[in-house]
């Protein structure tokens, strides 16, 4: 009884992802490290752009006083201009320092978020299939969440959102490009899924905030202009970071932007310095802040996971898997050959390839494949993706 009832709750509610590490620890210890597919996880493979050692080594070298102390709790306010700038620029909203805040990581911004909006067991609709750290956080955060689903494109669907929202909803999140679709939701899918905020703000006379959280913004492999939530619902939200398009995940940098057209905005900020602070991030690590500002319109080499999920999509539909072609992200969510996913997983685990089963996405009958590892990786993972299929095809 050491431990918070709640937590072991949720401990045991995600016990597969464990589960999953344990065997594949197993796995690589009977066959060798070289022998075992890991396609589990999404921790980005690419190293930083060049422009990031640059400025690190000359902010490192820099003597100005002051640099590392406390600052305002959402971030030097020079390094939130700098960030205003370049959004403004990419969005076509027009924001100013004041509606930025840095935080430590996404998963820090939706915490964040979160704490600043929710009363106890507030809830917070999810569109599934979804990102699974969002349960907790919205539980962390005392309040409940609740599904909606998608259509057979993984584009949100409707009806089911209208159903999922109600007297106690305080926020929608969307994530685009999809972890774990690897979906962009297009123009007229933010379009709908406003209205129906909208619809429900009046029909229960509250203020239901959308939140977009966008970690993969920058990885899209199409040419189409990405959509942003700004001009849909004044009550918008984005929360972002650079640990994929900068490849920083561990050094947990990230920002949230509050839409200006919010005429809620004030007190809105107001609560989210709050949080920052008592929620223990007090604020964003301070060099990484300043990093980050002066590179905000670089990436990683975004060709090379696009030739990964070529090479990866390619080779599944090949096989005969069924899977929406994904245009961002870096994960494949096909569909498993046999309905139950958790069986499929343990199949494929035999053939020594490790994915994600979709229930751990609140999508069972799916899984989902990373391709942000090494080409030998995702080679080596074919022959084991072929077999298996052939066998629940048999
Ligand atoms: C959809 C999604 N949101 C948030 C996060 C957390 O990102 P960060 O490392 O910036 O906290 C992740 C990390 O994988 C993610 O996939």
């Amino acid at each position: 009884m050491a431990i918070s009832r709640k937590v072991r709750e949720q401990m045991n509610n995600s016990s597969w992802i464990r589960r999953m590490f344990e065997e594949g620890i197993e796995l690589r210890k009977i066959h060798g490290p070289e022998n075992v597919f890991d396609l589990s996880l999404g921790n980005p493979l690419l190293e930083p752009p060049a422009e990031f050692k640059d400025q690190l080594i000359r902010l490192a070298n820099e003597n100005t006083p002051g640099t590392h102390r406390y600052m305002p709790n959402g971030g030097f306010p020079e390094v939130r201009a700098q960030v205003a700038e370049v959004l403004a620029e990419e969005s076509g909203t027009p924001f100013t320092d004041a509606e930025i805040l840095m935080t430590v990581g996404a998963a820090g911004a939706l915490n964040t978020i979160l704490r600043s909006i929710l009363d106890q067991d507030d809830e917070v609709v999810l569109i599934a299939p979804f990102f699974a750290e969002y349960v907790f956080y919205v539980e962390h955060q005392t309040g409940v969440a609740k599904h909606a689903g998608c259509d057979e494109n993984w584009l949100p669907d409707i009806a089911s959102l209208e159903a999922a929202i109600g007297q106690h909803t305080r926020a929608v999140i969307i994530n685009s490009p999809n972890n774990p679709t690897g979906v962009i939701y297009p123009e007229s899918s933010i379009a709908a899924v406003s209205e129906v905020i909208q619809r429900a703000e009046e029909k229960y006379g509250s203020e239901i905030y959308l939140i977009s959280d966008e970690p993969y913004r920058k990885l899209i492999y199409t040419e189409a202009p990405y959509p942003f939530i700004f001009k849909h619902h004044p009550r918008s939200i984005v929360a972002t970071s650079h640990s994929k398009d900068l490849g920083l995940a561990g050094e947990r940098i990230g920002y949230i932007a509050v839409n200006p057209a919010d005429t809620g905005k004030v007190d809105l900020l107001d609560a989210l310095n709050f949080s920052l602070r008592t929620l223990g991030f007090v604020n964003a690590p301070a060099l990484m802040q300043r990093v980050v500002s002066s590179i905000q319109r670089a990436t990683v080499d975004i060709g090379i996971y696009r030739a990964k999920r070529d090479l990866l999509f390619g080779s599944l539909k090949k096989i005969g898997y069924d899977c929406v072609e994904p245009d961002g992200a870096f994960y494949v969510f096909p569909k498993t050959p046999i309905p139950d996913d958790e069986e499929f997983v343990a199949q494929l685990q035999k053939e020594l390839v490790l994915v994600v089963p979709g229930i751990g996405f609140g999508t069972p009958g799916f899984f989902r494949a990373s391709y942000c590892v090494d080409d030998w990786v995702i080679e080596g993972a074919i022959h084991g993706l072929e077999e298996a299929f052939k066998q629940a095809n048999s």
